[in-house]
């Protein structure tokens, strides 16, 4: 059912992509190789793509929609460089690491390189309203990651402490795709808003699966490390629910107080995959996305309506 929207959405990821590619082309041979090691096109690219797709809501400007979508890829990636520097992560992309090739050190400076990268590419969008948003963004995300690791291993978070943190680590760069793409396009401000819930709505929905895919997926489709999340002390939503449900007595409890922690970890993940909680936790996914989708109500384009529909259902049953 892929709309004409999404494809050209999509064919346009080829401009996306030759400004990633330019970006490589550096005096430095070993930075450019470790850019083109970490920019290959191996990612789903969901967030320029739905920067596209917001940008074409009104009117289509697509040299700034094109830098905006780059950027926004480019956060992301760098954002990836150091979580898995943070993770000691081994594998991303289905490749090995940065911080594998490269050392730790390297990694970070890496990702500050494509932090400032990303800053200039959407200065060319011209446009001060998204320079703002942009930065904005960058704020949260910093925010996100640092409040998840300063929280890690505190016990007793609850629902309300998770939402906050993987709205900032993840939903406000969906929701400025979006939101950015939008204000590029010269939509109407309702149309502006209806697409930032689409996004951020989208987002928490993107990130509630990742962590349910934590504990269920497999490595070799999600090309990265998974099962890592509670080793790491990270209190995702399925070991919110499952203290929820015990409190007085769970493994989750017993393993970050340091008891028996190899076979406390064991049983919390056992206890998670066998029980209702990561269907509990999809449905939680699934109200996000009905979320996100009312934010589609005032998009006239039935066309992008219809390709923003496609990426909400694909959130929902992706195992990549
Ligand atoms: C991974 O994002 C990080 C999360 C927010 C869970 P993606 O799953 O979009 O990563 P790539 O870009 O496709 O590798
Ligand atoms: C997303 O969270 C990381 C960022 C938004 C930087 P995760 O820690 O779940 O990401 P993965 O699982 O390593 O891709
Ligand atoms: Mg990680
Ligand atoms: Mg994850």
């Amino acid at each position: 059912m892929t709309t004409a929207t999404f494809n050209a959405a999509q064919d346009d990821l080829v401009y996306v992509e030759d400004l990633l590619t330019a970006l490589k082309a550096v005096d430095l041979p070993l930075l450019g190789d470790m850019l083109s090691h970490v920019l290959e096109a191996s990612g789903k690219r969901l967030r320029p793509v739905m920067a596209l797709l917001a940008a074409r809501v009104n009117e289509y400007d697509m040299d700034a929609a094109v830098s905006f979508a780059a950027a926004c890829e480019l956060l992301h990636t760098a954002t990836l460089v150091h979580d898995d520097v943070i993770d000691n992560a081994a594998t991303r992309r289905r490749k090995p690491t940065a911080n594998v090739l490269f050392r730790n050190s390297t990694s970070v400076m890496m990702g500050d390189y494509m932090f400032a990268h990303a800053a200039e590419l959407v200065t060319r969008t011209g446009n001060l309203r998204v320079i703002k948003l942009f930065s904005r963004t960058l704020l949260s995300m910093a925010y996100g990651e640092v409040y998840q690791d300063m929280t890690a291993y505190a016990y007793g978070q609850t629902l309300n402490d998770y939402f906050k943190r993987i709205g900032g680590k993840t939903a406000s760069l969906f929701a400025t795709a979006t939101e950015g793409g939008a204000v590029l396009s010269q939509a109407s401000e309702p149309v502006i808003q209806g697409l930032r819930s689409y996004g951020y709505n989208l987002g928490m929905a993107f990130q509630v699966v990742d962590d349910v895919l934590d504990y269920t997926g497999d490595e070799s489709s999600m090309g990265k490390p998974v099962g890592g999340d509670l080793m790491a002390g990270t209190m995702t939503l399925p070991a919110i629910l499952l203290v929820e449900q015990y409190p007085d007595n769970n493994p989750v409890q017993r393993y970050f107080s340091g008891k028996n922690k190899a076979q406390s970890l064991r049983e919390a993940i056992a206890m998670i995959r066998e029980s209702d909680i990561c269907d509990r936790s999809m449905k939680i996914a699934m109200d996000f996305r009905d979320r996100a989708l009312e934010g589609l109500a005032g998009v006239d384009s039935k066309e992008v309506r219809e390709a923003l529909e496609e990426i909400a259902g694909y959130v929902l049953s992706r195992r990549t």
